[in-house]
């Protein structure tokens, strides 16, 4: 029989690919979202893409009565924990908010997974939670800290969800550290569509490259890398949604809780991304150099090694493809969904 994966979070940039890699491998698929960043029509184009439906839930993981529901009636086997805030900027004008939702939404739902005995969790984490690295690559057992209260509320968690393994060692938990997700699935139909100015790298330069913003800003051109400007592990959503799938294979015969890097141990520059974008969309894309960004690191990039050898994954698609698909996407639909 296959099983059934709860997916929180599931309508979200990541959360919607990652149900059609789980689709494709054959799991069942629930979604819960309270669309506060996103809407049904991306599960609508999920469901198309891969010719199943995908039932949802619409409400919030800090809803503890709907989760009682939604255990008793569904035979959940894994919960895929995507649902969260994630703005960095916003995290720290609004950290209650962001406590509330990633923090206590996380107690709420694992205290509704251990009523129900459903004690198999894969985590969102982030590289975040690794703050300044003290060298590169980044190994899973680096220091983390947190500078800011969205990575704040990524490390709390990942404390939260050890100490309740070591409380009860029946809970199985994979922590996915993802490095910077970008890309888009391969048909154009999904892709990430931030509401309001992006703030990340990628949906900028895709929305500079349609005609919706007219230069890039680069943060900072004096780091210490090659050409000055800000050095990231870019992955594609779809090798980090392949990712989930393995994770879910390693907790069908591991117990205990464990962290893992999912990024492709490459590092590029803002300007390599501008150029690899450029080459996808064919334009020229104009950016001004500015100060850098409080709070950016200089340089991250993973050691993906671990991944590789316990969840036998490996990054498989290259910057090209991350631009081509991400050109697609928003070339075919400028406005989002
Ligand atoms: P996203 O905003 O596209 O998806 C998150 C989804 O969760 C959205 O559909 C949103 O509506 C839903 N959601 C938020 N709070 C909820 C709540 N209380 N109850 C129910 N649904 C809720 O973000 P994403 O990029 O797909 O990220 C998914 C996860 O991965 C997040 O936890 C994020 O912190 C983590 N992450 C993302 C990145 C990145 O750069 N995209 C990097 C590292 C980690
Ligand atoms: N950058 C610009 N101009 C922009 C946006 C970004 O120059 O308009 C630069 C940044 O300064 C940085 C690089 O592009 O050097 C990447 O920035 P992003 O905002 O795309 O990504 P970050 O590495 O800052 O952070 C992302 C997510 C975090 C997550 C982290 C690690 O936003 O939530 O990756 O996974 F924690």
């Amino acid at each position: 029989m296959s099983k059934t994966i709860l997916v929180t979070g599931g309508a979200g940039f990541i959360g919607t690919h990652t149900c059609i890699k789980l689709i494709e491998s054959g799991f069942d698929v629930l979604v819960l979202d309270n669309f506060s960043n996103s809407s049904p029509e991306s599960l609508k184009r999920a469901e198309s893409i891969t010719g199943h439906s995908i039932p949802f839930i619409e409400g919030d993981i800090n809803d503890a009565a709907l989760l009682d529901e939604i255990f008793a009636q569904h035979a959940i086997d894994v919960v895929i924990h995507f649902a969260g805030l994630k703005s960095v900027g916003e995290s720290v004008q609004q950290p209650l908010r962001y406590y509330h939702n990633n923090v206590s939404g996380t107690l709420v739902l694992c205290d509704a997974m251990q009523r129900a005995g459903v004690k198999n969790l894969v985590f969102s984490s982030s590289a975040t939670v690794y703050g300044d690295p003290a060298s590169l690559p980044i190994g899973e057992d680096f220091p983390t800290s947190a500078i800011n209260p969205y990575g704040r509320s990524k490390l709390m968690i990942e404390e939260l969800l050890a100490d309740l393994y070591r409380a009860d060692p029946e809970w199985n938990i994979a922590l996915l550290r993802y490095f910077n997700p970008v890309g888009a699935h391969p048909s154009g139909l999904i892709g990430e569509d931030p509401a309001g100015i992006p703030n990340n790298l990628m949906p900028y330069i895709a929305q500079v490259a349609v005609g919706r913003r007219a230069h890039l800003t680069v943060f900072g051109g004096d780091y210490p890398t090659p050409d000055g400007t800000g050095v990231r592990d870019y992955i594609h959503v779809m090798d980090l949604a392949a990712g989930h799938v393995q994770a879910l294979l390693w907790l069908e015969h591991r117990r205990g809780i464990k962290a893992f890097n999912l990024g492709t141990g490459q590092g590029y520059s803002v300007l390599d991304m501008l150029k690899a974008f450029e080459q996808a969309c064919g334009k020229s894309l104009p950016y001004q150099l500015a100060e850098r960004r409080p709070g950016d690191v200089a340089s991250c990039y993973a050691d993906p090694q671990l991944a590789a050898k316990e969840l036998n994954w490996r990054a498989e698609l290259d910057v090209q493809a991350m631009c081509a698909d991400a050109w697609r996407w928003q070339s075919e639909n400028p406005d989002g969904y």
